[in-house]
């Protein structure tokens, strides 16, 4: 064995990876009985992962096939606001946005930026039904190209990203534009694996959002819009009913508005 490999050895013992492994088997075990696979599909399995780890695709797929699950185990018998996928377009640097003197937080774009202006309200509140002023809140969404600053989009790096607090009455509102339904990367392992199912690679639009506030769990989420023809086949399976607004048509602008609830910390 060479120095190379050996230096990713761990050293001690963890009982919880021996734990979460034991119980992975014994499910795994009674899966296999009741999928009876045989094992050409088994060795088709593994070639395809391999494949998609060598595609650098193993993030999405997670985030695409499996997070909403780990969330739903996690969070669907507890009260305050269902969290939703953190997904793979999440950078954690983006700028301070302070709010106008009207309250508004005018969120980083280009001149004219192309897509319909939206005021996206919320409150934030404790699930006592307390307002919670000052909470840290940081936002990110794409743009009417479908894609995002610092990944795929050519917009400037931290376009329709930022950072901002709550007003005292624990609300914010930002002025972005309508973000757009948008399609995962479908062309490697990942893509692949949508045609076996046939399933589209579609994600209805949506706004990303994650809270923090001190003596709360941080809470990761996402809104969606009442009428997007993708809701109900959401390729990543994010969608929660109380995260649906409703898209209200002004004179030359949308808007729409969410209440947040932050469970405390366990
Ligand atoms: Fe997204």
């Amino acid at each position: 064995m060479t120095q190379e490999m050996t230096k990713h050895l761990p050293t001690t013992k963890n009982e919880r990876v021996e734990e979460v492994f034991d119980l992975f088997i014994k499910h795994m075990q009674a899966f296999l009985e009741e999928a009876k696979l045989n094992h050409e599909e088994y060795t088709n399995f593994v070639n395809w992962a391999d494949r998609l780890g060598k595609s650098g695709e193993l993030p999405l797929y997670a985030d695409v096939f499996l997070e909403t699950h780990v969330l739903q185990a996690m969070y669907t018998e507890l009260p305050g606001t269902q969290p939703s996928l953190l997904g793979p377009y999440y950078v954690d640097d983006a700028p301070f946005v302070e709010a106008d003197e009207e309250g508004i937080i005018d969120l980083p774009k280009r001149e004219n930026e192309p897509g319909d202006v939206l005021y996206f309200s919320g409150t934030v509140k404790s699930v006592e039904g307390e307002p919670l002023a000052n909470a840290e809140v940081d936002y990110w969404q794409n743009d009417n190209s479908a894609k995002y600053s610092n990944f795929d989009s050519d917009a400037p790096d931290y376009n329709l990203r930022g950072r901002f607090k709550t007003d005292e009455n624990g609300k914010f509102t930002v002025k972005t534009i309508q973000a757009v339904p948008y399609p995962i990367p479908d062309q490697g392992p990942t893509g692949e694996f949508l045609g076996y199912m046939e399933q589209h690679p579609m994600r209805p639009a949506h706004l990303h959002i994650m809270f923090k506030a001190p003596g709360h769990e941080t809470l990761i989420t996402q809104v969606f819009f009442e009428g997007d023809e993708w809701m109900e086949t959401d390729v990543a399976e994010g969608v929660r009913d109380e995260l649906i607004t409703q898209l209200q048509e002004k004179d030359g602008y949308k808007e729409a508005q969410l209440e947040f609830v932050m469970r405390k910390d366990q």
